[in-house]
């Protein structure tokens, strides 16, 4: 960004008073009013800022005017409270040191505003990230809230604070922010209870009852309306330029970013109802018979609400509010109360539940905003206390706030115009002193443990007797008479003896920022800060986990009859250590200063401004700055921080720090009279000289860093280099090593071929040597064998020539023939005539002559079996033959016959007597004898009847009486006709004309048909004296039935009934005969 004013140059009026070129009160004040007419509120004395108060909002905190001012030189820029707010910020960051930003000036002067200014910068400068910003907005929101409770419209500010507040930021070495902590420093309670004519109560009291929800006020049990109130003062509850509701709504949002639970919140907002409900309660007197009055609750109303609130019994809470119990040597006596001490409890009741409920506050947030992380922490300290105040009528309270800011300026006066000027003689500056004001003296009068007021103070509390606020003054008047600061009406300092402006009971102090009347009259009580134990035990009995929490006294099981230090004590310890602590930092200073009285923008007060710019030792501040130097180090620091400016001592010095700096400087162009050589430290008068310096070294460290980047950039781009150089070597070995093994395989496979192409070629050509070789020597030996066959032959012809041939070629054959018997008889097969086995062919030659063998053999080994024969056997198997003649391939039924063996006789008749008397009847030689089936003619149903055949005839008889049914010589049978399927059918055809022809034929069925004709046919051939007997095979024939012929047809039928062949007359002329199909 552009700069647009340096503080040395174009400056309205003067930036840095340093630089007014003629210092007088008048020019002093005459620089601030110009720079204040025209909106330049901050003016520099030095480092120490000035800040006067605009009275309304000007354009110069907006976020561009936050970059403008991040990271630039604290002189480069016109004076603003961020140059200061920056070069604090940086100097934590940069060089480690722990900072305090002291904001000091009177009440209204714009102190509170000034910090939070200078928290928003930081905020805005430090880093950014979720976790760091969370931080930052929880350390900002604070802020709302404490004012909202701890700060009040008072006649010298709208927005006074009421107590003392330093903060902790907390940074890490980043500089971004961890988190903080929040001291406070006694809150202003008294003003709870009562408010001076002008000012209000606790700004908290007006926001909730304006800005919260109708249901919430309903649930709290209160009332828009101010004026229901005793504790709220009315003639000012409304503020211009102060909208309360809005103002509730940002504190309850407030209280979310900060982190307080809905719960809490509620329980705040609850204690903050039930003070403005103990306000309401009011007492009225009770005569008792000892003649004393008691006090009692006028109405009960508001003390049932506040009970109810805070979960307390009433009953408890009134008898606290009646009776007070005082212990004394381990007893309890219970006094009653009188009006005016109810009222007095309940008021300290009030004060107790607020402030405790404020401390509670503060450590709710500290709990949020303390820092999570355990590491080092760098700290800013931001100091925002109650300004200095007078008013027409001062307590206590004022007398606190007054002696804290006594202190503050006593730490102003210390660290800049005593220590700097200390500081000079110390080092051996040449220096003439500059008188100023030490307030040193004031802080004594107040502060000193023997003799000092609060010392004093705290013995009239603890003293036993009546003590009062009057026997307090009375002890001020003798021990304090003699301080020049202090009157009092009846001091020794007699000339205010006459002075009755000075009232009684009261008594003056000359602070530092002029004279405050302080009135006496509940200094005793303040400082006690006596709550009943009572009202103490009442409330550590409520049902409200927050109240039971603010008063752990009341715990009956804690009892402590230890008296608890006093306030005015309590105060003390706290300012001596915040002193202590902000002695260890490195001190900013702020100086608010408060233009009019009347809160007005554009205003300018010249004898208010005096005034205050006075008794801030503001001249005396500038005359040391002008004297002296603006800046100082210690050698070492100094050259640490510019040695780059001089080759000589960059980057290293080797002798001692201060003649390093003495070199430097002598080689910069700067004019020796702007720097003086201390003993440790080295002082330069001018800021622009500092400036200059720093220009210089900001220069140098561009080129250094430049330098360095370029050798960082050398190095790394170099080992970068290196790296791909290796690496690229690395690569090429590996490929090389690759390319030549391929080259070297590829070299390698080829030989290999050539080597077996030329070994082959070489083998190929041996053989084709070797080879013609042997052919050479086989025609040789070939040639030579004809050569010896010619030449034998040739001598052996004329014995050979006629018949060797056919010798040679019958003994060939003779020798094969030989051959061939010999090797027959060796695989001659077995004798068996069914053994169908020969041995194969030889020679093609020998086909004949091997087939007759064969047969001859077959012959042979037939005739051999035969002759095996006995005479039946041999009749028995010229009987298979003749039927094998007759049947074979003729009848069906013959296959099955050929294993069956004739048998003749199956009757055995002869041997049975059952037929003794058929047996008589036949002469003959019975040739067969069987029971056959006689097919009747009308119907076609077989009769058994037992058939006899012998030499001559045949006959028929009864199987069961053996009775001969018919005897027919043979030569009367002509012929015999059967079928050419499997039955057993046969027709025995009689000899037209003979006698047994009368009956007609015979149609008989037999199981042993084919024996039966066969012998027929045999006896037939056999018999001289008649011819052989015909056999007729058809499926169809005729048959003589006495006078009818019939034709008898075989038909192929279906198997019924097993496999019976059935025979039925169809008509008079046909008899069918069904023979089952074989399956
Ligand atoms: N820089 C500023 N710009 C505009 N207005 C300002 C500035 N500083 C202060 N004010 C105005 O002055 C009023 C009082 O300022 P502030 O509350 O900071 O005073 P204070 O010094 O903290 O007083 P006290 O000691 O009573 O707390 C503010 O409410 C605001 O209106
Ligand atoms: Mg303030």
């Amino acid at each position: 960004m552009e700069v647009k004013t340096s503080l040395l140059d174009n400056m309205i009026g003067v930036g840095d008073m340093v630089l007014l070129e003629v210092l007088t009160e008048d020019s002093f004040i005459e620089n601030l009013r110009k720079r204040f007419d025209h909106n330049e509120i901050y003016t520099y004395i030095g480092s120490v800022v000035i800040s006067m108060n605009p009275y309304r909002p000007l354009p110069i905190y907006t976020p561009e005017k936050v970059e403008e001012y991040r990271n630039r030189n604290f002189y480069e820029l016109s004076p603003h409270i961020f140059a200061l707010a920056d070069e604090a910020y940086r100097s934590l960051r940069d060089q480690d040191k722990d900072q305090c930003i002291l904001i000091t000036g009177e009440s209204g002067a714009g102190k509170t505003e000034a910090s939070k200014l200078v928290m928003s910068y930081v905020a805005a400068v430090c880093g950014k990230g979720q976790e760091v910003n969370k931080v930052k907005e929880q350390l900002l929101q604070s802020n709302p809230v404490l004012e909202a409770f701890g700060n009040a419209k008072t006649v010298r500010n709208d927005n006074s604070s009421r107590f003392g507040k330093y903060m902790d930021i907390e940074f890490d070495f980043k500089g971004d922010p961890l988190g903080g902590v929040i001291s406070n420093y006694l809150l202003e309670k008294s003003r709870v209870v009562k408010q001076p004519r002008g000012e209000r109560n606790f700004h908290i009291f007006y926001q909730l009852l304006s800005g919260a929800s109708d249901d919430t006020l309903k649930r709290l049990k209160l009332d828009r309306d101010f004026s229901k109130y005793n504790y709220l003062s009315l003639d000012s509850a409304a503020v211009n330029g102060l909208d309360d509701a809005a103002n509730f709504r940002t504190v309850r949002n407030a209280m979310q970013i900060v982190g307080f639970m809905e719960d809490e919140v509620q329980s705040v907002l609850e204690l903050v109802a039930a003070v403005l409900k103990l306000g309401n309660i009011e007492f009225k007197p009770e005569s008792r018979s000892n003649g004393t009055d008691e006090s009692r609750i006028k109405d009960k109303n508001d003390l049932k609400e506040m009970c109810e609130l805070l979960g307390i019994e009433q009953s408890v809470l009134e008898r606290a509010f009646s009776y007070r119990t005082v212990e004394a040597k381990m007893e309890k006596v219970a006094t009653t109360l009188n009006v005016a001490q109810a009222y007095y409890a309940r008021d300290a009741l009030a004060k107790n539940l607020y402030s405790r409920l404020f401390t509670w506050l503060v450590s709710r947030i500290n709990e949020s905003i303390k820092a999570q992380a355990k590491t080092r922490h760098k700290v800013m300290g931001v100091l925002d206390i109650y300004g200095f105040e007078i008013f027409e009528d001062n307590s206590f309270e004022q007398f606190i706030i007054n002696y804290c800011n006594e202190k503050l300026q006593q730490i102003f006066i210390e660290l800049t115009l005593r220590e700097e000027q200390e500081e000079y003689i110390r080092e051996g500056i040449e220096w003439t002193n500059i008188e100023y004001f030490n307030n040193a003296i004031i802080c004594d009068l107040i502060e000193n443990n023997q003799n000092g007021i609060l010392a004093m103070l705290d013995e009239e509390c603890l003293r036993p007797g009546t003590v009062t606020d009057e026997t307090f003054l009375d002890k001020l008047n003798t021990i304090c008479a003699e301080h020049q600061h202090f009157e009092s009406r009846l001091s020794k300092n007699s000339k205010f003896l006459n002075d009755h402006s000075l009232p009684h009971s009261c008594f003056r102090i000359q602070h530092y920022a002029g004279k405050v009347l302080y009135r006496v009259e509940g200094f005793v009580d303040k400082n006690n800060d006596l709550l009943y134990r009572d009202l103490s035990q009442a409330m550590y009995k409520a049902n409200h986990s927050l109240i039971k929490q603010l008063f752990p006294e009341g715990n009956p099981a804690k009892v402590n009859l230890k008296r608890p230090p006093t306030a005015g004590s309590q105060f003390k310890a706290s300012v001596g250590t915040l002193m202590r602590n902000l002695q260890t930092k490195n001190p900013n200073y702020i100086r608010c200063i408060k233009p009019n009285d009347k809160k007005a923008s554009h205003v300018f007060t010249e004898s208010l401004v005096r005034h205050q710019s006075r008794y801030l030792g503001l001249m005396e501040n500038v005359r040391v700055r002008r004297a002296g130097y603006a800046f100082r180090q210690p050698y070492e620091s100094c050259l640490e921080r510019y040695k780059m400016l001089c080759k000589r001592t960059w980057p290293h010095w080797k002798g001692p720090a201060r003649e390093g700096v003495e070199v430097l400087m002598g080689e910069l162009p700067v004019p020796a009279e702007e720097y003086s050589y201390g003993r440790s430290k080295i002082f330069i008068r001018n800021p622009r000289t500092l400036f200059f310096l720093e220009e210089r070294r900001r220069q140098c460290l561009q080129e250094l860093a430049t330098l360095i980047q370029k050798i960082y950039r050398g190095w790394k781009w170099r080992t970068y280099f290196l790296r791909l150089k290796k690496s690229q070597i690395v690569v090429s070995a590996w490929y090389r090593r690759y390319a030549q093994q391929k080259k070297y395989d590829k070299i390698k496979s080829s030989t290999i071929v050539m080597q077996s192409y030329i070994r082959g070629w070489q083998a190929r050509k041996l053989l084709r040597r070797l080879k013609y070789q042997k052919r050479c020597e086989e025609a040789v030996t070939t040639i030579t064998a004809y050569w010896h066959g010619t030449q034998v032959r040739r001598e052996y012809r004329k014995y050979f020539r006629a018949n060797a041939g056919r010798k040679i070629y019958e003994f060939t054959i003779q020798r094969i023939m030989q051959k061939y018997f010999l090797s027959l008889k060796s695989s001659m097969p077995s004798k068996s005539p069914i053994d169908k086995n020969w041995p194969a062919r030889p020679y093609l030659f020998l086909d004949a002559v091997h087939t007759e063998l064969r047969r001859i053999f077959h012959l042979w080994r037939c005739k051999k079996y035969r002759s095996q024969f006995t005479e039946e056997k041999k009749a028995v198997y010229e009987e298979k033959l003749e039927a094998s003649k007759l049947f074979k391939d003729k009848k069906a039924l013959y296959p099955s016959s050929v294993s069956q063996p004739f048998k003749g006789d199956y009757l055995e008749i002869r041997k049975n007597p059952k037929y003794q008397k058929l047996n008589s009847a036949v002469e003959e030689k019975v040739l067969l004898a069987d029971v056959v089936n006689k097919i009747n003619r009308a119907n076609g149903k077989g009769t058994a009847r037992i058939f006899l055949l012998t030499k001559k005839n045949f006959v028929l008889a009864d199987q069961k009486t053996g009775q001969v049914k018919a005897s027919v010589p043979l030569p009367d049978l002509t012929s015999v006709s059967v079928s050419t399927q499997s039955d057993g059918f046969f027709a025995l055809r009689l000899k037209e004309g003979s006698a047994s022809a009368v009956k007609g034929d015979f149609l008989l069925s037999s199981e042993h048909l084919i024996e039966i004709i066969t012998k027929l046919h045999r006896i037939g051939a056999t018999a001289a004296d008649r011819e052989q007997i015909d056999i007729d095979i058809s499926d169809e024939f005729l048959v003589q039935f006495k006078q009818d012929k019939v034709c008898v047809k075989f038909v192929q039928g279906v198997a019924k009934n097993g496999n019976s062949v059935s025979c039925k007359r169809k008509n008079n002329r046909l008899l069918e005969v069904s023979v089952p199909t074989k399956a």
